[in-house]
């Protein structure tokens, strides 16, 4: 990969970020949240969803963000063919500049990130590269780790592996459960992902290798 700034998505105003979820969307919370007290000039245009009744959809209906669920069968676990196409046609025709993954728990293919360049994030509850894949807190607890965490990062073809905006650490603590683990985990999620959206939104990002640099203001 070579150098590449990223810089911002176009047009004046604020961002204009579409959410992909499948649960309970705390993490578009916290990104509505950030709007509201002026800490992130975006706008969440649009939400989908790939679990019907999904919680996160209530959330975006509830802030007045447009919210559906669409269907991604026939695939399990990734989002490929006609339903990615599905995916992108939706978020095309609310404007997104930026799709961001939060807790959407399939893997995205090649035609949902030519469609946004550089312009999908996930964030991802461990310290990458330690643990992708799913219920990373629990990987982190069984494993014996002293420190967890959480990424911000772009998404690229792997699973998981994308060159990371933002990372923010918490202890691990004896008598820790799963539970307990996750909930401190995304307390600093919901730090990280306004954050990594606001140097995007400011054009303050640039790749360099696998590297992003963030640019001073
Ligand atoms: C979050 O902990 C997020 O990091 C995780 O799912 C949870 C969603 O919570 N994502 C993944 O594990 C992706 N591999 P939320 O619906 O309350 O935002």
């Amino acid at each position: 990969m070579s150098e590449e700034t990223i810089p911002f998505p176009g047009g004046p105003g604020p961002l204009r970020i579409g959410v992909l979820g499948s649960g309970s969307g705390t993490n578009m919370q916290s990104i509505l949240d950030a709007i509201s007290r002026g800490e992130l000039d975006a706008r969440v245009t649009c939400c989908a969803a790939d679990v019907p009744g999904a919680r996160i959809l209530d959330r975006a209906r509830a802030a007045g963000v447009p919210a559906e669920y669409i269907d991604p069968a026939p695939w399990k676990t990734k989002l490929e063919g006609p339903a990615e196409q599905a995916y992108v046609d939706f978020l095309r025709a609310h404007d997104v500049q930026v799709v961001a993954l939060a807790g959407f728990m399939r893997i995205v293919k090649p035609g949902l990130l030519a469609a946004f360049p550089w312009r999908v994030l996930n964030i991802h509850p461990a310290l990458l590269p330690a643990f992708p894949g799913v219920a990373a807190w629990k990987q982190a607890l069984d494993y014996g780790a002293k420190v967890a965490g959480v990424t911000v990062h772009f998404v690229d073809a792997g699973t998981d592996t994308g060159p990371i905006i933002v990372q923010r650490s918490v202890p691990v603590l004896d008598g820790d459960t799963p539970e307990s683990l996750h909930a401190r985990i995304q307390v600093e999620e919901h730090k990280a992902y306004p954050e990594a959206l606001r140097l995007l939104g400011e054009g303050r990002l640039r790749i360099r290798g696998r590297r992003v640099e963030v640019l001073p203001r």
